[in-house]
């Protein structure tokens, strides 16, 4: 099967390479994935789908292959890009200044729109449903929670991704059961004092100094409150103060991100935050408003039932050695955990290092190119999936 389904995928290489740079030429941002949403659409009916669009705010993409009565599995690519100037060289690099796809995003849809035709070329090797989720604004605005809430996983039962993932070698596909990355919190703190002269601090109450303090001490939230086992990070990325070397200001902004392992973790250090900020300020005479994004993703994990079935397709089309066991979560976040907040399914770590690579681009470098070569074997892990999800009659939905 793996064979002829290989040959399958083989003979579309070409093209899904040249639609992998083409969207790579047009990169565009959470919900103005216009263009892309057009020519996957276009794509997705030339090779004989048809589909739902307007999804998720308007760009997102659904679609359907074989028979939906006996089971549904669903795979999804999410579509948008990252307000990055690129600077790769490629001569299929970015026509949009300031804007790129710096996350790989435009191969996980070349891959989805790969696996598309290979099975509808190959439809007699599907015994169920396969539905096709492309999403917008997986960067920052949580573009599959609203797929999630427009019923994208709806009688599904399993859902899987991947994400191209720079330090696993091309061929390999990083796989791993339970927490597989972060919650995503984005919070702002903002310190009042009272400003004055830069000569007169003691009729000041000096905001920047209150900062430096909060700063330090939201350090002490991982390394002092939570138990050493415990994976969690705040950074404070932003801070901005004052206008001039002589004036004390009357405000300083701070902006940071916390990542958190599970719910009570994730409760547990955003509660912590506030405190901390609150009272580190009071102490000073200042005071601290602490605002934390609602659009912070969860955790994402990986259901074991599912890791198993990536971890056989992976294994019986590339050999034991291409599947790369992925030993500790990342502390990244992705939206493709509201997925699997209702769904079980897997989000896989696909490989994108050449294999002489020793210093590669991270994700959202302006350096940073998906790997052509690891079309292949993405295409092959998430239409082999799908094919041994119904021959394993592991399928779930509301028709059965
Ligand atoms: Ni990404």
């Amino acid at each position: 099967m793996s064979t002829t389904l290989r040959e399958t995928i083989t003979a579309l290489l070409p093209e899904i390479a040249a639609l992998r740079h083409e969207l790579h030429q047009h990169p565009e941002i959470r919900f103005e994935e216009r263009w892309t949403s057009d020519r996957i659409a276009r794509f997705l009916e030339d090779a004989g789908l048809s589909c739902t669009r307007g999804w998720a705010r308007g760009t997102g993409i659904v679609a359907e292959i074989g028979p939906m009565e006996n089971g549904v599995v669903a795979l999804r690519a999410d579509m948008d890009a990252l307000e990055i100037q690129e600077e790769t060289g490629h001569p299929y690099a970015s026509r949009i200044p300031g804007r790129m796809h710096a996350c790989g995003h435009d191969g996980h849809t070349a891959i989805l729109c790969g696996v598309a035709k290979a099975l509808a070329l190959r439809a007699e090797l599907l015994r169920g449903g396969v539905r096709f989720l492309f999403q917008p604004a997986e960067e920052i605005a949580g573009g599959g929670k609203d797929m999630v809430a427009e019923g994208a996983v709806d009688g599904v039962g399993a859902v899987f991704a991947l994400h191209a993932w720079p330090g696993i070698p091309v061929g390999n596909v990083g796989i791993r059961a339970g927490c597989a990355m972060a919650s995503a919190e984005f919070f702002r703190i903002e310190v009042a004092g009272k400003g004055g002269h830069g000569a007169t601090p003691a009729s000041c109450i000096d905001p920047v100094v209150v900062a430096a303090h909060i700063i330090t001490a939201l350090q002490t939230i991982v390394s002092r409150e939570r138990p050493p086992w415990e994976a969690g990070v705040v950074t404070i990325g932003r801070v901005d103060a004052g206008s001039a070397s002589n004036i004390i200001p009357d405000r300083a902004i701070l902006e940071g991100t916390l990542r958190a392992l599970d719910a009570a973790q994730r409760a547990e250090m955003v509660a912590a935050l506030r405190r901390i900020a609150a009272c580190t300020a009071e102490a000073f005479r200042a005071r601290a408003e602490v605002f934390v994004s609602e659009t912070g993703y969860p955790p994402l994990h990986n259901n074991p039932a599912c890791v198993a079935l990536a971890h056989e397709a992976v294994t019986a089309a590339f050999g034991p050695e291409a599947a790369h066991a992925v030993d500790h979560p990342h502390m990244t976040a992705e939206d493709f955990a509201y997925y699997l907040e209702k769904t079980p399914g897997a989000f896989l770590f696909l490989g994108n290092d050449p294999p002489d690579a020793t210093d590669t681009p991270p994700l959202h470098s302006p350096r940073f190119d998906f790997n052509d070569a690891a079309l292949a074997v993405g295409i092959e892990t998430l239409a082999s999936i799908a094919v041994r999800f119904h021959e394993q009659g592991r399928a779930r939905t509301t028709a059965s």
